[in-house]
């Protein structure tokens, strides 16, 4: 019989809703606890939602010997804190985006990773769904001829005050919450860091980027251009060019069950229907396979280490009005 692993829950996270569908799905997996800053909270939440065990600490979870699986859904700025001790505590660890806020706090987090033995992965949910295998499929088929250019965008009014994405010191800011996909997806589709980019930044109250506009150049020859924010209206797409061929996506980050991109060649254009799957499925599946059968994370440390560079290396951009080496 396949083993169970015991999952928990650090904090009380509005995201952690995405992620109890899919733990409760798989026979493999069971959501053993919730920890919260307080008593109450956690028990309030663990009645709510029907978890077995409420911790009023962070702490106390990561005591728990029969917790193996931590969800790290902290505001950014606690991500590295909490997923060291949490591995040093003898726990796996799924990271919610971005991993960290520095190249320093990413190495400590590989670091304690390579350590203790312990599986680390970033929650990076859309890499792991059939529309981004299948698009990177046909990028990798040659479908598109030799790349040229890859857009992307993510945006969408942010309203709720207090919330940490408007928090310099909380790792705020629309770069770190969506401006990361948009980034990582391009670094996905090419398999290469840029060489070099820059970017221009809208300064929300206490210095946040409240929309982002950044730049990547590529060693390929490939120039990359996307924005995000939190004034714009929704918005969520990337499109990939190519000498033979452009691939419209029009829902990258975020894929459902039923799919369709846009494959335009020469003349003809064709909509590609793609079977999809619940989309947070496939983190579940990847942390159990690489608990259980030691198999390397769809996304590895290095990966999430490279996204995290060049985003630090936009803000900078932004900040300094010059071009940035990666
Ligand atoms: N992959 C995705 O689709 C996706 C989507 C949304 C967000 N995210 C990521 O998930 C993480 C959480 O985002 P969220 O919007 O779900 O967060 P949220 O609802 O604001 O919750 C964050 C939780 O962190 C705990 N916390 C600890 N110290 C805190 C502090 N000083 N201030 C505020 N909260 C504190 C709180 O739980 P307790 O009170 O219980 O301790 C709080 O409920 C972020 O890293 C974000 O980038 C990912």
């Amino acid at each position: 019989m396949d083993k169970i692993l015991n999952w928990g829950l650090l904090s009380t996270a509005k995201i952690n809703q995405a992620l109890i569908k899919p733990l409760r799905a798989s026979k493999r997996t069971r959501l053993l606890g919730v920890a919260s800053r307080s008593q109450s909270s956690a028990e309030a939440y663990a009645s709510e939602w029907k978890i077995p065990r409420a911790y009023g600490s962070y702490e106390a979870m990561l005591a728990d010997p029969e917790i193996d699986v931590i969800y790290n859904s902290l505001p950014n700025h606690l991500h590295a804190e909490w997923t060291i001790k949490a591995l040093r505590a003898g726990k796996h660890v799924l990271c919610e985006k971005p991993l960290a806020l520095s190249l320093t706090e990413v190495d400590a987090m590989i670091a304690a990773s390579q350590e203790t033995g312990k599986v680390l992965a970033e929650a990076f949910m859309y890499r792991h769904h059939p529309q981004t295998l299948k698009v990177k499929e046909i990028v990798d088929s040659g479908a598109l001829g030799k790349l040229q250019v890859i857009k992307g965008a993510f945006s969408f009014v942010l309203d709720r005050e207090g919330n940490y994405r408007n928090i310099k010191e909380m790792g705020g800011g629309s770069i770190w919450d969506v401006g990361c996909y948009p980034i990582s997806y391009t670094r996905m589709i090419l398999g290469e860091e840029p060489l070099e980019v820059f970017g221009w930044q809208s300064e929300g109250p206490g210095g946040i980027d409240e929309s982002f506009y950044g730049q990547m150049r590529f060693g390929s020859g490939v120039h990359a251009q996307f924005d995000s924010g939190f004034k714009s209206h929704f918005r969520a797409h990337m499109e990939i060019v190519g000498t033979d061929g452009v691939l419209q996506i029009p829902s990258p980050f975020k894929p459902g069950l039923k799919n369709e991109i846009l494959l335009i060649q020469k003349d003809e254009q064709q909509t590609l229907r793609i079977k999809g799957q619940e989309l947070y499925l496939g983190e579940v599946e990847d942390m159990y396979e690489a608990v259980v059968h030691q198999k390397a994370p769809r996304i590895s440390l290095a990966d999430s280490r490279g996204n995290i560079a060049v985003i630090l290396g936009l803000l900078n951009s932004a900040q300094t009005g010059r071009k940035i080496t990666i």
